[in-house]
């Protein structure tokens, strides 16, 4: 599209060819219309024009090499990077050998071109650590030759002063392998002599604001350019340009390239010795003769310089004071005047800058050549000053333009030769167009017999006295009708007053203008002598590069043959270059220098028409035009216009020219407009070709408009049917959802039904395969198992052997707490069996007397409980050891159950009188303790009752049978200190006798009369008896007081 923009956008067309009308006019108005818009390259067919921006435009970037990479030159907008890539392409793809061809005035943008070039072509070359080292090696030579050969002009800040060719070299792959770099008359002038304004070369300056200090000390340099004679004393910085930076970055490359740090040490040897040259002052003085002569004026430069080329200062200063001459077998020293001496110093100093300069490409050229015998393909990049027009020009700017002459030669021819060619090869019937053959002028120059050039070298080479009006005069005499040479006298000749061109000058009439050249130093500069002294000296020097410099100061090597002038070694190398050019594809940038001031976007239409002139823009574009303005393949043009036709539109499937010729056929153009050849469809003038593209753009817009429509439906259609299938898709989900909810259900209520089917089933499998008690068995053992346990726990568990401890290990399960308790009870019942067992039959009765006591009274009388300490002894009186109770002893016999004595409550009164008792098996007897008598004997078996009070007193009530003897007299009223003793012993001794028990009553009641309460209680005792039995005896046990006092109250 951006083409296409191009080619109809009439104002600012792309490619000049296309022009309508051509003229210069309309050609400087593109180029300044194409400028304004910051579109500094045109094309005029595949030639590139370039118009210096003088500022940076953001167009080299990355992603400006990719869209460039593999483009269609005439389908991208005009660029640099797009000859770069044609150029390179047919290189790698069609293994043609390329130059490109940068031609232009100094400041025109040629060194910036050239290495946009190169850096283009190794961005989209192929990538590898080798590949990358050579690449490297090939872009670092740049910041090195500039430092050395490049200079701040008038024109440009960092001019190239010499001219460079590099070849670079590449595989069949299109990776670089090396290059070769050819260099061309370095202005070695410069070295002693610049114009105000202007620099010497860079290095001088990037050496004295870069060099260390230890670096400057080592060269014997003082910091600061004002120090040395050659570097004008005058300021010396420029803005925008960092010296000591661009030290840096030149030494960074040196390393790059292979340098090795002793041969940089030597290359910066010899700069600081030709920068100390210019500080070598001289003196006059006069020799015996009388003849001036000259010496040093100083001798402590001359000695710096002269330590550190080691060499003898005497050499050195003979050799800049004086000179050998031969004459016949003799030789004699003559001394130099000063200003002759002043010669020899400077004539030095630029030899040995210049030889220096042609060493650094040859060591360059060591590091980055290819190693013989590889297949290689050649890309030459020609990067040479370009034309120049000075004020005053010398040999210099005839060399030059010599050699910018040849350049249009080559120019010239190929692109008409090509272009010839080409319609010969397509077989178009070409009429040759008339164009100016600048090969008068070259041959004006450099016919090898009568060129100027060789008029020169004749006038050098002549003996006797040689100057440049003799040169002039020849000249005169030989061009004297040459369309192209003009000088005073031809133009006296031809009665022309012109009083631009003096004497001593002549004019060449160059493709680009006329110059006027003025012979002055012609002859010099072409002899290019240096005195053999000087050479000499120089070799001596024990400074293996500068010695090097100088290989015919070898006193062994001594010819007198002069060496080949400046004019002939350049007709030469030019033609070699010519001859390299020849035989490679060119591809030609043409330079435009837009203003003189180094002004940022200024365009100054003047200087730019110029330019058009002299570089023959408007031929070119003539002889692009003469035949065909446009031609393309029939492919690419049947692909870009086919939809023109109705027949090739949209699919042509014949072949592209019939296809071609078909379409243009439909489109109804005049027949004389197009030339069909071989494989290419020409176009004769730029407005068929505009029309096809209004047609095309047209064409488009209806296409688009069809696409639009097209795409329009497509996306309305899908989108319908995209919303039809989600429709479908969301109601199929939303049945399927449903049917798979009723399923699963279906599914649960079927398995639950199997469930309980399979079962029974199973269940009747399971009666009929397994015995029924299998499970209370299973759960018998673990009950068993578990009551096993805990029994075994228990065991080993047991609580101590004491009737008094009743404790018990808890029960470790829930279901066993009833037999724990159990179990509980079992040990301890064990446990007092145990005890009983072990008991005597005495301690045996007394714990049975005991506890039929407490079966008797516990809980029913207070004297219980304090009964309790008190051992049963059964006989408290001493029996047997007291001899006076002997009689009862008897009475007693074995049948002896209690003795005590008791008190007896007197019926009658109530009075206490203390008698014994005695408790046999078979009697109660009661004995007065005096006499020790028995005084009532009772059968047990009158006994018929007890009675007790429930205090704690020892009073007790005998009931007697009414029937006995003893029994009339009334019951029996006691107080015994062991009551519960004596009742226990008497219920004991009943019950063993008459297998009765006692009747005992434990009461409060009592009853007043004898018959009434006869069987109970404590009959016939009156109240105030009792309180009299208290009050008078106080005997029996403790409260005894008390008790009665409470009976008595109540
Ligand atoms: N393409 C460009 N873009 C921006 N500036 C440029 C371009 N080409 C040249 N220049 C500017 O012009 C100056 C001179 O260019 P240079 O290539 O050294 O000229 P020449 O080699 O023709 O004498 C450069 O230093 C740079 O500042
Ligand atoms: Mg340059």
């Amino acid at each position: 599209m951006e083409a296409a923009t191009t080619l109809l956008d009439a104002e600012a067309v792309g490619d000049l060819v296309l022009l309508d009308p051509l003229t210069e006019e309309s050609l400087l108005r593109t180029l300044q219309e194409r400028f304004r818009r910051s579109d500094i390259y045109t094309y005029i067919g595949d030639v590139v024009i370039s118009v210096n921006p003088y500022r940076p435009l953001p167009i080299y970037t990355p992603e400006k090499v990719q869209e460039y990479n593999n483009c269609n030159f005439f389908a991208v907008k005009p660029h640099i990077y797009a000859i770069a890539d044609d150029a390179y392409r047919s290189l790698r793809d069609r293994d043609r050998d390329q130059c490109i061809l940068i031609t232009g005035e100094s400041g025109a943008g040629k060194t910036e071109a050239s290495k946009l070039v190169m850096s283009y072509v190794a961005a989209v070359c192929s990538k590898g650590e080798e590949v990358d080292k050579v690449k490297e090696q090939l872009l670092q030579s740049n910041p090195v030759l500039e430092a050395f050969g490049n200079a701040k002009t008038i024109r440009n800040d960092n001019s190239s002063r010499f001219g460079k060719y590099m070849d670079v070299e590449f595989d069949f792959k299109g990776e670089p392998l090396g290059g070769v770099i050819s260099n061309y008359l370095l202005e070695k002038s410069r070295i002693v002599r610049h114009t105000k304004g202007e620099r010497n070369f860079h290095i001088f300056y990037q050496l004295l604001a870069g060099g260390s200090a230890q670096l400057l000390q080592q060269l014997k340099l003082r910091q600061g350019s004002q120090h040395y004679g050659y570097l004008n004393r005058e300021k010396s910085s420029l803005p925008g340009m960092d010296d000591a930076a661009n030290f840096r970055a030149m030494q960074d490359a040196m390393a790059v390239i292979g340098f090795s740090p002793a041969e940089v040490t030597a290359l910066l040897e010899v700069t600081a010795v030709v920068l100390k040259l210019g500080n070598v002052e001289l003196s006059s003085c006069y020799q015996a003769s009388g003849m001036e002569a000259c010496s040093i004026a100083e001798p402590r430069e001359l000695h710096e310089i002269c330590e550190l080329i080691k060499l003898d200062p005497g050499t050195l200063e003979q050799a800049l004071c004086s000179r050998t001459v031969k004459a016949r077998d003799e030789t004699v020293l003559t001394a130099l005047s000063v200003s002759q001496g002043y010669y020899c110093r400077d004539a030095l100093a630029k030899n040995i800058y210049s030889r220096l300069f042609d060493w650094l490409v040859n060591r360059i050229n060591t590091s980055i050549q290819v190693k013989p015998g590889k297949q290689r393909k050649v890309m030459g990049v020609l990067d040479i000053y370009g034309f120049e027009i000075f004020q005053d020009n010398g040999f210099e700017q005839f060399i030059i333009n010599y050699c910018n002459e040849k350049l249009q030669q080559i120019f010239i021819l190929m692109t008409l030769k090509e272009e010839q060619e080409e319609y010969v090869r397509e077989g178009i019937k070409w009429t040759p167009v008339e164009f100016f053959d600048n090969g008068i002028i070259c041959d004006l120059i450099e016919n090898s017999k009568c060129g100027i050039l060789a008029m020169l070298d004749e006038e050098c080479l002549r003996p006797g006295v040689v100057n440049e009006d003799t040169f002039v005069t020849k000249l005169n005499q030989l061009f004297a009708t040459h369309k192209h040479y003009e000088s005073k006298e031809t133009q006296n000749a031809k009665h022309v007053t012109d009083l631009s061109l003096p004497q001593r000058c002549f004019r060449i009439h160059h493709y680009a203008g006329k110059v006027t050249y003025n012979v002055t130093g012609f002859i010099e500069k072409n002899n290019d002598l240096l005195f053999r002294d000087l050479s000499q000296a120089m070799w001596a020097a024990r400074h293996t590069l500068l010695r090097s410099l100088f290989p015919e100061g070898d006193p062994q090597k001594v010819s007198l043959k002069l060496p080949p002038t400046a004019g002939f070694q350049f007709k030469n190398s030019v033609a070699t270059l010519m001859k390299n050019l020849y035989s490679k594809n060119p591809n030609y940038i043409r330079c435009i220098k837009p203003n003189d001031t180094k002004t940022a976007m200024l365009f100054t239409p003047e200087l730019v028409l110029a330019q058009i002139r002299y570089l023959g823009l408007m031929e070119n574009v003539r002889v692009r035009r003469a035949g065909y303005a446009f031609r393309q393949l029939y492919s690419p043009f049947l692909q870009r216009y086919k939809m023109l036709g109705t027949k090739t539109w949209p699919r042509w499937s014949g072949s592209d020219r019939e296809g071609t010729e078909v379409l243009l056929s439909e489109l109804k153009l005049p027949p004389e407009e197009l030339a069909y050849g071989y494989t290419k469809i020409f176009i004769r003038s730029p407005r068929t070709l505009f029309d096809l593209e209004k047609r095309r753009q047209e064409r488009i817009s209806e296409l688009a408009t069809l696409i639009q429509k097209m795409f329009r439906g497509w996306r309305c259609r899908t989108q319908y049917q995209l919303m039809r299938k989600s429709q479908i898709i969301i109601s199929a989900w939303f049945r399927g959802h449903a049917q798979k909810n009723k399923y699963k259900q279906m599914k649960r209520s079927a398995l639950l039904l199997q469930a309980y089917a399979r079962g029974w089933k199973v269940r009747r499998m399971y009666r009929r395969y397994f015995r029924s008690g299998a499970s209370t068995r299973l759960a018998n053992f673990i009950y068993r198992r578990l009551v096993q346990k805990f029994l075994m726990g228990l065991q080993k568990n047991l609580p101590p052997m004491s009737v008094q401890d009743r404790t018990w290990p808890p029960a470790p399960y829930k279901f066993l707490a009833g037999a724990n308790q159990e179990l509980k009870n079992i040990f301890y019942h064990w446990k007092c069996k145990k005890y009983r067992d072990q008991l005597t039959p005495q301690r045996k009765a007394l714990l049975q007397a005991k506890l039929c006591a407490s079966e008797l009274f516990k809980d029913k009388k207070t004297l219980y409980s304090k009964s309790l300490q008190q051992p049963f002894q059964g006989e408290y009186l001493g029996l047997t050891q007291n001899p006076k109770y002997q009689k009862l002893h008897a009475v007693a016999k074995d049948k002896l159950v209690m003795a005590e004595s008791v008190m007896k409550v007197n019926r009658a009164n109530g009075k206490t009188v203390p008698r014994l008792l005695l408790l046999t098996t078979e009697h109660l007897v009661l004995a007065d303790p005096k006499a020790a008598q028995p005084k009532t004997v009772l059968s047990l078996s009158d006994i018929r009752g007890v009675s007790v009070t429930r205090f704690s007193d020892g009073l007790l009530a005998l009931h007697l049978k009414e029937t006995s003897t003893a029994g009339n007299k009334g019951d029996l009223l006691l107080v015994s200190s062991h009551l519960i003793e004596l009742i226990t012993r008497l219920h004991q001794t009943l019950m063993a006798a008459t297998s009765q028990a006692l009747a005992l009553h434990i009461t409060d009641q009592y009853g007043r009369g004898r018959g009434g309460q006869r069987g109970h209680g404590l009959c016939g005792w009156g109240l105030g008896g009792w309180g009299r039995v208290g009050g008078v005896h106080g005997v029996g046990c403790m409260g005894w007081g008390s008790g009665w006092g409470r009976i008595g109250g109540s």
